[in-house]
């Protein structure tokens, strides 16, 4: 972890312990932190064969039908313990901040509304879903 993920998880930690009143909704970055970074880790880059890498890629789903519904159905997006609204905020997050660049500026960004209706849709067969997918992008795995 670097001295700028300690600090932004330092601050995370303090804010889950300020009062009721003052608390406000954790950044996208933090929530990504705190949900995602095990995993995906800081820069996005995963572990081959085991967790795919958001950089460089992860918006490139947005260019071809399906990609869309497919990063808030994906369990690791769907089953994220955290609000519509904050998974809406986590994936514009994730998208501009792993790009491609072309790919995340032509994208709308997710809606609360619409992420809502996608991740209560459960993805049946996430490996093949994400093997056509991964074809009609022309990636590697
Ligand atoms: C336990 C490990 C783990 C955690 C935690 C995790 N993911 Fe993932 N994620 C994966 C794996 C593995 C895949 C590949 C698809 C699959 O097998 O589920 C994936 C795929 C994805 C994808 C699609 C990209 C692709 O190339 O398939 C997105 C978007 C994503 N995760 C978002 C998130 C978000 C947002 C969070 C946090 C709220 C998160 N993930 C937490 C393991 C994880």
């Amino acid at each position: 972890m670097s001295l700028g993920d300690a600090a932004a998880l330092a601050l995370a930690l303090a804010s889950l312990a300020a009062p009721a009143g003052a608390a406000h909704a954790e950044s996208p970055r933090v929530l990504y932190m705190l949900h995602c970074q095990g995993c995906h880790l800081a820069d996005g880059s995963g572990s081959p064969g085991a967790v795919p890498a958001l950089n460089g890629q992860v918006a490139r789903f947005l260019a071809v039908p399906g990609g869309r519904e497919f990063l808030v159905r994906v369990p690791g997006s769907a089953s994220a313990p955290m609000s519509d609204a904050d998974l809406a905020a986590v994936l514009n997050w994730i998208v501009a901040r792993f790009g491609p660049a072309a790919e995340a500026e032509a994208a709308r960004p997710y809606a609360e509304d619409e992420v809502a209706r996608l991740r209560r849709e459960p993805l049946l067969d996430v490996a093949a879903t994400r093997r056509a997918l991964v074809e009609a992008i022309g990636r590697n795995p």
